[in-house]
C-alpha cells in the first residue's frame, strides 16, 4: 500500500497517520518528523532544515527529495508506506514519480484532508506533543486527562517551535500557494481522494480507513 496523506498545516495528517499505522503494517514517513529528528541530533541536515522551518518556509527540494529517496529504499518501506507532508512542490511530486518508476511501484491513493483555513491557526497554536512518545494533543479539541501530561506514558507535553502565530501564518501562506498544483497533479492521475477533515478526529479516521480498505 503506497499512500500519501496531504493537507494544510494542522489538517490532521500526523493525527490520522498514527491511527492508520495501527491498522496497516506500513511505516509512517513524515518529512517534518525526519527534519525535527535531525535538528535534535544536531546533524548538518538538521542545521540546514532549521533555518527554513523556523521561518515556516519549505526546505529546498534537493535536500527533501534526497532524504525521502533514501528512506523509501529501506527494508520496512518495501511492503508500502504512508507519506505525510511530502510531496509539497511539483518538483517533489515529479521526483517521487521517478522514484516509484525506478522501484516498479505506484502511488495508490492521495488522501487530502480538507479543513477550512480559519480553523487551522487554532489547531496549531493549541497543539501539544508528548516529549516521550510523540502523541499529539490539543488544548481544547483533544486534551490530555491531566494538563501538560501524556495519557499514555506520563511524558511532559511541549509545544512545537513553529507553532507560534507568526510562523503558523507563514506556513499557511506558503502551503496554500503550493498545494493547488499538486492536488491537480494527482487528480489528473486519478488517485486523489478528498475527505472532510473538519469532522471529529475519530470520524475522519473512519473515512480514511474506508478509503484504504477499498485498496486492499
Ligand atoms: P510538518 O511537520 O509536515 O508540518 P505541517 O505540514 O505544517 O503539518 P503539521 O504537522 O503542523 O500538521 P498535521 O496536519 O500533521 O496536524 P496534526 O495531526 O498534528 O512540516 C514542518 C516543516 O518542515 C515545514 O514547515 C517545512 O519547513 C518542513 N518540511 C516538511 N516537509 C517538507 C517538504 N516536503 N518540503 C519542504 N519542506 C518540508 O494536528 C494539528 C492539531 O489539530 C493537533 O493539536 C490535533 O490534536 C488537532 N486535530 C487533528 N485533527 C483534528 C480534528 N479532526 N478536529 C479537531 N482537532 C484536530
Ligand atoms: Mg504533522
Amino acid at each position: 500500500m503506497n499512500i500519501i496523506l496531504m493537507g494544510l498545516p494542522g489538517a490532521g495528517k500526523g493525527t490520522q497517520a498514527s491511527e492508520i499505522v495501527k491498522k496497516y503494517p506500513i511505516p509512517h514517513i513524515s518529512t517534518g518528523d525526519m527534519f525535527r529528528k535531525a535538528i535534535r541530533e544536531e546533524t548538518d541536515l538538521g542545521k540546514e532544515a532549521k533555518s527554513y522551518m523556523d521561518r515556516g518556509e519549505l526546505v529546498p527540494d534537493e535536500v527533501t527529495v534526497g532524504i525521502v529517496k533514501e528512506r523509501l529504499s529501506e527494508d520496512d518501506a518495501k511492503k508500502g508506506f504512508l507519506l505525510d507532508g511530502f510531496p509539497r512542490t511539483i518538483d517533489q511530486a515529479e521526483a517521487l514519480n521517478q522514484i516509484m518508476d525506478d522501484l516498479g511501484r505506484e502511488i495508490e491513493a492521495v488522501i487530502n484532508i480538507e479543513v477550512p483555513e480559519e480553523e487551522l491557526m487554532n489547531r496549531l497554536t493549541g497543539r501539544r506533543i508528548c516529549e516521550k512518545c510523540g502523541t499529539t494533543y490539543h488544548l481544547v479539541f483533544n486534551p490530555p486527562k491531566v494538563e501538560g501530561v501524556c495519557d499514555l506514558d506520563g511524558g511532559k507535553l511541549y509545544q512545537r517551535e513553529d507553532d507560534n502565530p507568526e510562523t503558523v501564518s507563514n506556513r499557511l501562506e506558503v502551503n496554500i500557494k503550493q498545494s493547488k498544483p499538486i492536488l491537480e497533479y494527482y487528480e489528473d492521475k486519478n488517485v486523489l481522494r478528498n475527505i472532510d477533515g473538519a469532522k471529529d478526529i475519530n470520524d475522519v479516521t473512519t473515512d480514511v480507513i474506508n478509503i484504504l480498505d477499498q485498496l486492499k
